[in-house]
């Protein structure tokens, strides 16, 4: 894999800040901790870290924690040997293995059960592991990055994930703020969304127009950069002409809508409860009550009237 293919776009002073430490850690063996919600760009990071790297050349790997099965994940990792267990008709290599010189990322480490979560200790402390079923000791090489979108240390106070395989991958955390928390890094993300994704749907010309950027940025993005991508990609395929316009993003707006909505009612409730305690606190004298709110008798009585406080 040739340097430099995979970009991590970062242009918000926090994301820059973890492009920083990303880089810097680029050419260690130090094990890495990636947390961040989902979506925010984890496993983009890991091979970013790693395609800038001595271990570039080396396998980038990588074991979805959460979705293959107990058993599963701890053959996959260790490999195991013929007979090792029913189905295990020839020896197999497991991806620490393989990995061998290069990466291994353990995707959602959180979801490793707890004989795994054991083996995989060892392993780091001692850099040594056996096949399922093998006596064979094997020299562990690999650069370990866990990657997690739930809270490892609340895991570990709940005991479901055993605290010294926490410090041991914690040696250097890497912390990836939600999208809503850089809010710099939105428009040059869709921008590079556009133009990687725009040749894809026939596009290449396509360009986002600047009075996007407010509507975009304004959004609260649950889904994160993944969400983003996803709104840039629907953007294009449905897009009138070759400008990606505030039309283009309705879902996004109608999102906005919604939440100003919410935002007033809120508003509203505040309002409400402030008039409901001062009433009360004045023993229903209006114009106390009025005084003390800094607004007329009149206004007083009508907003009594519609939030129902007679
Ligand atoms: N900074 C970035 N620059 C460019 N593309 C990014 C960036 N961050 C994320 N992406 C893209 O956004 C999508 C989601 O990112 P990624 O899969 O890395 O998220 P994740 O944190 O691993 O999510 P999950 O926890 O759900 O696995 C991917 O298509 C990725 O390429
Ligand atoms: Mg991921």
């Amino acid at each position: 894999m040739s340097e430099g293919r995979v970009v991590w776009i970062a242009v918000d002073p926090a994301s820059q800040q973890v492009l920083d430490v990303a880089g810097k850690l680029a050419d260690t063996a130090t094990t890495v901790l990636i947390t961040g919600e989902s979506g925010t760009g984890k496993d983009q990071l890991a091979r970013w870290i790693h395609e800038r790297g001595a271990r570039r050349d080396a396998p980038f790997l990588k074991i979805d924690c959460a979705s293959l099965p107990a058993e599963l994940v701890e053959s996959e990792l260790f490999g195991h040997e013929r007979g090792a267990f029913t189905g295990a008709v020839a020896r197999k290599p497991g991806r620490l293995e393989l990995a061998q010189g290069g990466t291994i990322v353990l995707d959602e480490v959180a979801a490793l059960s707890p004989a795994v979560q054991a083996k995989l200790l060892r392993v780091l402390e001692e850099r040594n592991f056996e096949r399922l079923g093998g006596t064979e000791p094997l020299h562990m090489d690999a650069r370990v990055m866990a990657l997690t979108n739930t809270n490892l240390q609340k895991a570990v106070e709940a005991g479901r994930f055993r605290e010294d395989l926490f410090f041991r991958l914690n040696v250097l955390a890497i912390p990836v703020q939600p999208l809503r928390e850089r809010r710099a890094d939105i428009a040059p993300l869709a921008a590079h969304f556009v133009a990687r994704l725009g040749p894809v749907h026939g596009r290449a010309s396509a360009e986002i127009s600047a009075d996007v950027s407010p509507l975009l940025e304004s959004y609260g993005w649950p889904g994160n950069v993944r969400e983003l991508k996803n709104a840039v990609e629907h953007a294009l395929v449905f897009a009138k002409g070759p400008t990606l316009g505030a039309q283009d993003f309705a879902q996004i707006a109608a999102a906005n809508g919604r939440r100003a909505e919410a935002a007033l009612k809120s508003l509203e409730d505040v309002e409400r409860e402030a008039i409901a305690a001062t009433l009360e606190a004045t023993h229903y004298k209006i114009g106390q009550a009025a005084e003390s709110l800094g607004i007329s008798r009149k206004t007083l009585l009508e907003k009594r009237k519609k939030y129902g406080l007679i």
